[in-house]
């Protein structure tokens, strides 16, 4: 089964951004991860980031027709994009909602994510094996 892991903006300067809430790996390294972790559980995952928010939506129109599930990390856009929520919606697979820090436990705005009642699971502040948790339950849902 093939699984879209989409990345939002900010989370490829991910090595430059606080260590201590989100692990101190370059978005390279986190992606090597996410694929070595895939592969174990036979899944083909394909990672992508971008900071624009319309590419960001038309990868979500694209996994659409190809992904038998969906990861996604919209970055700050979590808290307040409707279009990605919009796009999120469309999906008709299992969506899983990742944030590498604990963003219940941060800034007020951080606690509200527009996503949250689509995916069929959110993986919260477990850093990057929050993406190993997030590949397991799509396997476990595997048809
Ligand atoms: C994030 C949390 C967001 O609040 C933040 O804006 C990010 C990353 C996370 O993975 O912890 O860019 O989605």
């Amino acid at each position: 089964m093939r699984v879209a892991v989409l990345n939002g903006v900010n989370l490829d300067v991910l090595d430059r951004r606080d260590p201590a809430l989100y692990g101190g790996l370059s978005l390279n390294q986190l992606e090597s991860k996410i694929y070595d972790w895939a592969r174990e559980l036979e899944l083909l995952a394909e990672c992508r980031q971008t900071n624009s928010e319309g590419e960001y939506v038309g990868w979500c129109h694209d996994a659409f027709d190809w992904a038998g599930g969906v990861i996604v990390n919209p970055g700050a856009w979590t808290h307040y994009s409707y279009a990605i929520r919009d796009a999120v919606e469309l999906f008709n697979v299992p969506v899983v909602e990742v944030h590498l820090s604990d963003i219940e436990h941060r800034e007020e705005w951080r606690k509200h994510s527009v996503v949250a009642d689509l995916a069929a699971a959110r993986v919260i502040g477990k850093g990057p094996e929050g993406y190993q948790e997030a590949l397991e339950f799509l396997a476990e849902r595997r048809g």
